[in-house]
C-alpha cells in the first residue's frame, strides 16, 4: 500500500500545473451498467430532473471483453446518449489500447474520458489528446494497482478513478483497502501537488459511502445502489446527503 517516502519525494518535485478542479463536491455519478439497457434514455432521465434528485454526472461503463471479462457498449451508444441528455457523461473505458480508442469519446462530446493505467501505453500523451479534444482526462487504477508509480502521470489528469471492486461487473462488494489510496490522493490534492477530482467506483451504497467520504472522495459512482432502488432520483439525493455529511477535504 502507500509508501509515504515515495509520496514525499514526489511532493518535493513541485506542484501540479494549473489544471482546474472546477466542480462543487460531493458529486454523484449513477452508473448505467445497472440500468435497463433497452431504456437507457428513460433511465438517465430518471436522474436528470432538476433538484436534489439530479445526478451530477452519468457514469458510462465501456467494456471490451478483453481488458475485462464483460462486454457492454461503445461509441455509437455514447453518441446517442449524448444527444438524449444534458447531463455530463463520465465515460469509464475498461478496454485494451485506450491510446487508440479513447479519443473518439472525447471528440463525440463526453465530459470526462477515463482510461485504465494498466492498459494505457502512453498515458501522458493520451491525457493531452483528450484535453485537446475538449474532454476532461481521467486515469483509473484497479484495486491491486498502487498509486505511487502513477503520481507524475496524474499531474496531467483531471480525475483519478479509484476502483473499489475488480472492474467488469456491477453489484460486487466494496473493497475498503483501496481507501488508503484515496487518502493519499486527497492529501496530494489538498496540498496542491495534484489538481484532480478523486472518484471512486464499485460497491458504493448507503453502507459504504460514508467511509469513502471520510477518506476524501469527491465523486461517487453508484450503479446498483441507484438503479436497483425503487426511485433512482431519491437514491441519488440520499447518497449525496450522506456523503456531504461525512466528506473531508
Ligand atoms: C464495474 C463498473 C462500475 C459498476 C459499479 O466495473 O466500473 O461502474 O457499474 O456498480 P456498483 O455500484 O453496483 O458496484
Ligand atoms: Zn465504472
Amino acid at each position: 500500500m502507500a509508501n509515504s517516502d515515495a509520496v514525499t519525494a514526489g511532493e518535493r518535485e513541485g506542484t501540479a500545473p494549473s489544471y482546474t478542479r472546477d466542480v462543487a463536491v460531493p458529486l454523484i455519478a449513477p452508473s448505467i451498467l445497472s440500468a435497463d439497457f433497452a431504456r437507457l434514455g428513460e433511465e438517465i432521465a430518471a436522474v436528470a430532473r432538476p433538484g436534489d434528485t439530479r445526478a451530477d454526472w452519468v457514469h458510462v461503463d465501456v467494456m471490451d471483453a478483453h481488458f475485462v471479462p464483460n462486454l457492454t457498449l461503445g461509441l455509437p451508444v455514447v453518441q446517442s446518449l449524448l444527444k438524449s441528455t444534458d447531463l455530463p457523461l463520465d465515460c469509464h473505458l475498461m478496454i485494451d489500447d485506450p491510446d487508440r480508442w479513447a479519443i473518439g469519446y472525447a471528440e463525440a462530446g463526453a465530459y470526462n474520458v477515463t482510461v485504465h493505467a494498466e492498459a494505457a501505453h502512453d498515458p501522458v500523451k493520451l491525457a493531452k489528446n483528450l484535453r485537446a479534444a475538449g474532454a476532461k482526462a481521467g486515469l483509473s487504477i484497479k484495486p491491486g494497482t498502487p498509486l505511487e508509480p502513477h503520481l507524475d502521470t496524474l499531474k496531467h489528469y483531471d480525475t483519478l478513478l479509484v476502483m473499489s471492486v475488480e472492474p467488469g461487473f456491477g453489484g460486487q462488494s466494496f473493497i475498503a483497502d483501496v481507501l488508503e489510496k484515496v487518502r493519499t490522493a486527497r492529501r496530494l490534492v489538498d496540498t496542491g501537488h495534484l489538481k484532480l477530482v478523486v472518484e471512486i467506483d464499485g460497491g458504493i451504497n448507503a453502507d459504504t459511502i460514508e467511509q469513502a467520504a471520510e477518506a476524501g472522495v469527491d465523486c461517487f459512482v453508484a450503479g446498483s445502489a441507484v438503479y436497483g432502488a425503487e426511485d433512482p432520483g431519491r437514491a441519488v439525493a440520499a447518497l449525496r446527503e450522506q456523503a456531504a455529511r461525512l466528506r473531508v477535504g
